[in-house]
């Protein structure tokens, strides 16, 4: 009879907090929207599904990008050991907005051949490849700047990561 009791009450509480208090509205800042229309723009144009946003993937990119700006003067991070994908960009002497960021990526675009899944020689394809990773679902990012030399870092997190050796982004 207490096993009995015992769940009821649970049950109770867990019906009491969810009429009580719906689960608190998901928003995503203007930054975020602005990086995944990028992304999602991008994607679009080559018949890949959009991305949506994931608050722990921005978290991770925000944290990096501070400390990359308060310990590294805001170079490149060392992406290599991470479980998600990673895109990054580094710019001097200009305003670098989330569009800005992503277009960057993107215009590796001219340089990647789909026929045959390979990149003109001096070219770093991935970022682009990356961008529109079909089996990528979620994105996060975030970037930081550094007032001593007018630079910005800015990184982006995927999920599943992309750049599979050997495979075809799409
Ligand atoms: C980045 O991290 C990897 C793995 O931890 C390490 O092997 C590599 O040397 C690092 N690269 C740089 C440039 O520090
Ligand atoms: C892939 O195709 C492009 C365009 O036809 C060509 O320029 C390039 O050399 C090819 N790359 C490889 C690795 O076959």
């Amino acid at each position: 009879m207490k096993k009995i009791l015992v769940l009821i009450i649970v049950l109770t509480v867990v019906t009491c907090s969810t009429t009580a208090q719906p689960p608190p509205t998901v928003v995503i800042p203007p930054d975020g929207q602005e990086y995944l229309e990028a992304h999602n723009k991008a994607r679009a144009e080559v018949g890949v599904g959009p991305l949506k946003w994931n608050f722990q993937l921005a978290k991770a990119t925000s944290l990096l990008v501070r400390f990359q700006r308060d310990r590294e003067n805001c170079r490149f991070a060392n992406l290599t050991s991470g479980k998600y994908g990673g895109n990054q960009m580094w710019a001097t002497g200009e305003v670098v907005t989330p569009r800005k960021v992503v277009e960057n990526w993107v215009s590796e675009k001219i340089y990647y051949t789909h026929d045959n899944n390979s990149c003109a020689p001096d070219h770093r394809c991935g970022v682009y490849t990356q961008v529109v990773w079909r089996n990528t679902a979620e994105l996060g990012c975030a970037l930081a700047s550094c007032l001593s030399d007018q630079s910005t870092l800015a990184i982006c997190f995927y999920n599943p990561p992309g750049n599979v050796i050997g495979e075809s982004p799409y």
